[in-house]
């Protein structure tokens, strides 16, 4: 028997003591985890056999004692005891997937390169495992890499979008907007890729210009590919999450990038 079907064999044991609820979520959520974490692994170069073994382990503590009070820590260390146990892991092996458990909740700062892949493993079963629930604000910008790293973001309807096409559609939008009475502002707008191009949104003397070209005395500059730009205007991305997520690059007076942002919309 393969260590990994071993260590299944131990821990499918072990929530058959749960109560029916509990034990069906704790079943789907582990081998969820286990399968994300293979391919995870995979596709990153690492050992999907250890990854897969600590997504198995990495919230026993938890259904075991029924609380997630420190559970990373203390899964840690019981994953260890386990693993002595079962012996089929070596030290260095064991100290991998200790590692992994032991950092795995703590998913707003980035560790090991095996500790990421169950992070990102358990962040991918909660945000996929029941697509009708919202993602965390906690779990969005991991999610957001993960959709990006795996291709998973589709091919939008903006993103075919051709630079006229999206001229005509900032004109109409810019027809539309009151700038009475504000201050200048001048951004110019990099479309990267195929479709992409170069243009401008000015507010001058009360007046909006959206002209196909650069501008040298902008307060700011966007860099962003047509189908993230189109998503900004829509409202479906948030410019600050396009921002930290480097799918928007901005240069300039970032004060003046925020308030362009929010015309935008
Ligand atoms: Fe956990
Ligand atoms: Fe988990």
């Amino acid at each position: 028997m393969g260590r990994l079907k071993e260590l299944r064999k131990y821990v499918d044991k072990q929530l058959n003591k749960l109560d029916d609820d509990k034990r069906n979520s704790a079943i789907v959520h582990l081998y969820g985890v286990s399968l994300a974490a293979t391919m995870i692994a995979k596709k990153r170069g690492q050992d999907p056999e250890l990854a897969s073994m600590a997504a198995m382990l990495h919230d026993m503590h938890a259904y075991k004692t029924g609380s997630y009070d420190d559970h990373a820590h203390k899964g840690a260390e019981l994953a260890r005891k386990i693993l002595d146990e079962l012996s089929i892991t070596d030290k260095k092996e064991t100290d991998i997937i200790c590692s992994a458990i032991y950092h795995h909740d703590d998913k707003l700062t980035i560790d090991s390169p095996m500790d990421e892949v169950l992070k990102d493993a358990d962040v991918i079963h909660h945000c996929m495992n029941d697509l009708s629930k919202e993602v965390k604000e906690k779990e969005r910008v991991r999610f957001d890499k993960l959709c990006d790293e795996f291709g998973m973001n589709g091919e939008s309807e903006g993103s075919k979008m051709t630079f006229d096409e999206l001229l005509a559609k900032i004109r109409a939008k810019a027809a539309k907007a009151d700038v009475t009475g504000r201050d200048f502002l001048a951004v110019q707008i990099n479309i990267t890729g195929d479709n992409g191009g170069v243009f401008y949104v000015e507010i001058k003397d009360n007046r909006i210009n959206v002209e196909p070209y650069e501008y040298n005395d902008r307060n700011c500059a966007f860099t962003i590919d047509m189908g993230n730009f189109v998503k900004l205007m829509d409202g479906k991305l948030d410019p600050v999450i396009a921002f930290t997520t480097g799918k928007l690059k901005v240069e300039g007076d970032m004060g003046k990038a925020l308030e362009f942002s929010k015309l935008l919309k």
